[in-house]
């Protein structure tokens, strides 16, 4: 099967608004702290470059590539396939994600970077999809939560393309 664009969800001026809302809310929270800002790769890229630029606090930049795999409502395994950098031990971080979807990627990962011995770890996503959840966990920063669709753009992706587009659009069935 192969999908085309649809229509637009999410138009790029409304997401730059409020990725200048989180980037204000994240600056209020951690005030006084230099927290790691963690991008997973590679449907975050678009998102965390312009929400790092609206956090006014001296926060540490790293990107992370991870997996999960694992059945039922665990967070099953996490493989990283490109590791982090910096040493989370006794660092608060914010992990930016770009959806989260069954909540194993961001649950398995929060679990990693706790055990590794960050003193506290936040999931920020641009967007929820809370009817899809499998297991406990809620983003902590969300930029839109969304219907039981499947999106692309801004970052996401279907079969490795559409991530450059500046909206985030659904897709519909190529007839
Ligand atoms: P989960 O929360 O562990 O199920 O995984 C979330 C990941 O699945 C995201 O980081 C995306 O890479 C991918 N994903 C989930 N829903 C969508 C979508 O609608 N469009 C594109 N990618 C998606
Ligand atoms: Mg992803």
């Amino acid at each position: 099967m192969n999908y085309v664009l649809d229509k637009i969800l999410i138009d790029g001026e409304l997401i730059k608004k409020r990725v200048k809302e989180l980037g204000e809310q994240i600056t209020r929270d951690y005030a006084g702290k230099q927290p790691i800002t963690l991008c997973i790769l590679r449907g975050a890229i678009p998102f965390f470059a312009d929400l790092i630029r609206e956090i006014d606090l001296p926060v540490t930049v790293d990107t992370i590539t991870v997996s999960s795999y694992g059945s039922g409502t665990t967070a099953g395994k996490l493989k990283v396939i490109s590791d982090m950098r910096t040493d989370v031990k006794g660092r608060d971080v914010i992990v930016v994600d770009d959806i989260i979807d069954s909540g194993k990627t961001s649950l398995a990962l929060n679990n990693m970077l706790a055990e590794r011995g960050a003193v506290s770890v936040a999931t920020c996503a641009l967007l929820d999809k809370p009817s899809r959840r499998v297991v406990d966990i809620k983003g902590d920063y969300v930029g839109f939560s969304i219907p039981d669709e499947f999106v692309v753009g801004y970052g996401l992706d279907w079969n490795e393309k559409f991530r450059n587009l500046p909206h985030v659009y659904t897709l519909k069935e190529d007839k």
